[in-house]
């Protein structure tokens, strides 16, 4: 079991260029390698929320998205996402708006991101952005649009299948992988506090936590 993934191999590199820059992590790069894989984009309007790095701006514009509008909720960390792409722009229609996760305008066909999950602002609440994903990326997605993002399992996969279908989307979890729990975690001592109220989000192995990723493709 291992979060060594493909990603890896593909020979690409991201800089960060502020303090509170996310540096990626294994979720980064397992939808990463999952998007390298894809050609859903191919000729549509795609919208990507918390780009950070743009890890995975990058595949998908390779994808040759019609347009692709990526987002930040602050001037500065999109800063960093422009300075990263900006190579880009001859391949796709690239379009930079800060906005806090789904509050902008317009519709698209297809929804991508990497919520925020270990650093999610409301104490206890791992899902808030999880949740706000699946209650609102309606508004922002045409009929048949496409919501695809990466989740532990520490934030409830099974919650997460049920919401997206009370929603009105198709599930789908194509892929998934099961690694050691990230070096962030142990620093974070609320979030170790929860792993203990949380017995079926992780496991453990000769002492060690594991926690397994999704990648949640569904569609509207
Ligand atoms: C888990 S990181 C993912 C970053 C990048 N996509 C990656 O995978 O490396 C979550 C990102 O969401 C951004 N973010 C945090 N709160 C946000 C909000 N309210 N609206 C939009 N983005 C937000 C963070 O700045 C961060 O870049």
């Amino acid at each position: 079991m291992s979060y060594v993934t493909k990603y890896r191999e593909l020979d690409v590199h991201f800089e960060t260029h502020n303090p509170d820059d996310w540096q990626p992590t294994a979720h980064g790069e397992f939808l990463a390698t999952y998007l390298a894989e894809q050609s859903f984009c191919a000729n549509k309007h795609v919208l990507e929320l918390g780009a950070g790095t743009g890890i995975h701006t990058l595949f998908l514009c390779r994808q040759q998205p019609t347009s692709l509008t990526v987002t930040e909720y602050r001037q500065d960390l999109l800063e960093t996402t422009k300075r990263n792409v900006h190579e880009l722009h001859s391949y796709c229609s690239l379009h930079f708006v800060v906005a806090d996760w789904l509050q902008l305008e317009g519709t698209f066909d297809v929804v991508v991101t990497n919520p925020p999950f270990s650093r999610c602002p409301v104490p206890g609440d791992r899902r808030h952005f999880i949740d706000r994903l699946i209650n609102n990326s309606k508004q922002r997605l045409k009929a048949g649009g496409h919501l695809v993002f990466v989740q532990s399992s520490m934030a409830n996969i099974g919650l997460t299948k049920s919401m997206l279908e009370d929603n009105g989307f198709t599930v789908e979890i194509p892929q998934s992988i099961t690694g050691p729990f990230r070096q962030d975690y142990y620093d974070n001592p609320s979030f170790m506090e929860e792993v203990r109220n949380y017995p079926d989000g992780y496991s453990l192995e000769n002492g060690q936590e594991f926690e397994t990723l999704y990648i949640v493709h569904a569609r509207l």
